[in-house]
């Protein structure tokens, strides 16, 4: 029993090379908010952050504004990608504590941060590859994001895209290591496994991989974390293990209340989505039964749909949203079940596949 409850996924800070297109590219094409910022104009000599909020989601992204830095490190090893996950927790003094004194790697010890907004705590330990979990306690402060950030000065109003809330983040390790890093949350945080595939249930032609759902006390926090598995070529997991050069954050799956509107939104916005082939949908009906999507629809924009016994979800993924194959993104809109599509991840793949040999990886 843990003395600390994580009550939400706080927000996710990405290091990327380019703090302020990258912030552009949020606000247009996913329909975030700029709310926050800190740079040279609040005193910060050495980094920029935008924190870009839709509903619950933030993301805090950052870049370096001097060589020589820790974040710059960070993205010539492994391109633009998500460094840390925060949690909101209800005590970071015991979260750091705890995690830290069964093991868990401290980055940085529970400190207080103020502002005339009020204050919070955080903490930071490691978590696998380079990325790390940042706890997050901001009761007592009424402030836009946290100290030191200033309110944006914003020009234009995103258009919302209906994304409400991070579902889960998946973390890719490199063959062998999906066990030790599972054991990690089992004995650090004291999570349990919630759902899992092996490569019986989940190989295409060419390449499979095994995927096992850690999750927390409550289930609002649910990270998967992913390996590869041998296959006839490649697979995609090692394609992110060697672009990323280690295990990193593969995917965040962001939840829709309605996934035509947003994928409707997020196409016309330019975001690039994976297509899914035709003879999906025409296995669809006899798979799944009744649903209240217009299959054409459903089709038209290659959303995918699966079900368990509590009910359906439906679920589409961007292509990577940097030029190297690693971090990209989910929408999933949730019938029901709160299950991982294990029934589409063999069209999922083959879609991820084409791509994958488009770049000479497969
Ligand atoms: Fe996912």
């Amino acid at each position: 029993m843990n003395s600390f409850k994580i009550n939400s996924f706080d927000h996710c800070e990405l290091y990327v090379s380019n703090a302020k297109q990258a912030a552009h590219y949020y606000q247009s094409a996913l329909g975030f908010q700029p709310i926050a910022y800190q740079g040279l104009e609040t005193g910060n000599r050495n980094k920029v952050s935008y924190v870009m909020k839709q509903n619950q989601i933030r993301f805090v992204l950052s870049s370096p504004l001097v060589p020589g830095t820790e974040i710059g490190q960070h993205i010539d090893k492994h391109g633009d990608g998500v460094k840390d996950i925060s949690f909101s927790v209800d005590n970071t003094e015991n979260a750091w504590r705890e995690t830290t004194d069964r093991g868990a790697e401290s980055v940085s010890k529970p400190k207080m941060i103020e502002d005339e907004k009020g204050e919070a705590i955080i903490a930071t330990i490691k978590t696998y590859g380079d990325t790390t979990h940042t706890f997050v306690e901001r009761e007592k402060y009424n402030g836009v994001f946290l100290p030191g950030y200033q309110v944006m000065d914003v020009q234009t109003v995103a258009n919302p895209t209906g994304l409400v809330h991070i579902d889960h983040v998946v973390g890719n390790q490199p063959n062998g290591e999906m066990e030790p890093t599972c054991k990690f949350y089992e004995k650090v945080f004291g999570w349990h496994r919630f759902w899992s595939v092996d490569d019986k249930d989940l190989s295409t032609e060419f390449s499979s991989l095994r995927s096992i759902v850690m999750a927390n006390e409550n289930e609002i926090i649910k990270m998967p974390i992913n390996e590869p598995a041998e296959g006839l070529k490649k697979s995609q997991i090692q394609e992110f293990v060697e672009f990323y050069d280690g295990p990193g954050i593969q995917h965040v799956a962001m939840s829709t209340k309605d996934i035509i509107s947003t994928v409707k939104q997020l196409r016309s916005n330019g975001v690039e989505l994976l297509k899914t082939p035709k003879t999906y949908y025409e296995k669809l009906k006899n798979r799944i039964g009744d649903f209240d999507e217009d299959i054409d629809i459903l089709a038209e924009l290659g959303i995918l749909l699966d079900s368990d016994e509590n009910g359906y979800m439906l679920q589409i993924f961007t292509k990577p949203i940097q030029d190297r194959p690693t971090l990209f993104y989910e929408i999933i809109q949730r019938k029901g079940s709160n299950s991982f599509g294990k029934g589409n991840f063999k069209a999922l793949f083959e879609s991820i596949e084409k791509e994958q040999a488009l770049r000479g990886n497969l």
